[in-house]
């Protein structure tokens, strides 16, 4: 599938998505979700690239949400169609096996939003803006943005936003656990490239058990959690990774994962 509206490109096994939809705010709308999905599947696919990096284009915004003129006229069963399309293709992002980073050079609103709390880690410009302002439509978040959101920061929090649609600024998400790192719009791309490259370097077979326990944890009991880690840490040694990581530490030198 060829895309216009994301522009993605590969580099140093770091893959970047950018929503390219600059006049509206990068708003997502239905081919947008396509391409996305799309995208997502195919990098699910691959095994060389470790990292993937979404941002949006322009200095403005990350996602302004979905694109509210798709909203006009609909009915109850087309609307359901489309956001069920977009809640596979969050659910799809959130279950890559390698860490995502949302780079929010703006505006991150609605859809936005969720998407962003779909990704492993956040990165604001002190510029971002960032909400739920679905209320101010007469709607409720859709695309997973109540469960996501009470699950980051707590179901008081969530219903602040929620009920009142009110947005916030890069520095009160963080302090709400919404995101977690705030960087001057100039160094945004750089910082975002150095957790990414950081990661990239890490050893890829533990992040993907890690981000395994983290995501499936709170779907089950406690103890149930608990034994899965268990089982997850022995699973690790199976793996070169940790030969090379005690051996680093014992020799008093730096791990080169494979
Ligand atoms: C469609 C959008 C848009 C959106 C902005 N634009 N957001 N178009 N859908 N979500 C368009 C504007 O219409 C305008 O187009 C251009 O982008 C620039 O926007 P302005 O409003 O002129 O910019 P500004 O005054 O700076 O205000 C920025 C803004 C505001 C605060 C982000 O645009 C805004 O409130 N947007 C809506 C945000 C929102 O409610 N998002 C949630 C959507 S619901 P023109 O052609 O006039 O230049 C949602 C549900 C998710 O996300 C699940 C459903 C599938």
């Amino acid at each position: 599938m060829s895309y216009s509206n994301i522009i993605v490109t590969t580099e140093n096994r770091i893959t970047t998505i950018k929503i390219n939809r600059e006049k509206s705010l990068n708003a997502l709308n239905e081919k947008t979700i396509d391409e996305l999905y799309d995208c997502i599947e195919s990098i699910s696919k691959s095994e060389d690239i470790k990292v993937v990096v979404i941002t949006g284009v322009g200095n403005k915004s990350f996602i302004a949400g979905a694109d509210i003129t798709m909203f006009e006229g609909k009915s109850p069963a087309s609307i359901r169609t489309i956001i069920l399309k977009l809640q596979d293709t969050l659910n799809k992002l959130e279950d890559l096996t390698i860490p995502v980073i949302a780079s929010i050079n703006g505006f991150c609103l609605g859809g936005g939003l969720e998407l962003a709390m779909a990704c492993d880690l956040r990165i604001a410009s002190e510029k971002a803006i960032v909400g739920q302002p679905e209320i101010k439509l007469g709607l409720i978040p859709g695309a997973g943005g109540t469960q996501r959101l009470t699950r980051l920061v707590g179901a008081g929090r969530a219903k602040e936003m929620i009920f009142f649609g009110n947005n916030v600024d890069a520095e009160s998400a963080k302090s709400y656990g919404l995101i977690n790192w705030v960087a001057s719009p100039e160094e945004l791309e750089e910082e975002t490239l150095k957790i990414a490259s950081r990661l990239a370097k890490g050893p890829s077979f533990a992040l993907n058990m890690a981000k395994e326990a983290i995501n499936r944890g709170p779907e089950i009991s406690l103890l149930d959690a608990i034994r899965m880690e268990a089982e997850l840490f022995a699973l690790c040694f199976s793996h070169e990774d940790v030969k090379e990581g005690v051996d680093a530490f014992l020799n008093k030198r730096k791990p080169n994962f494979s």
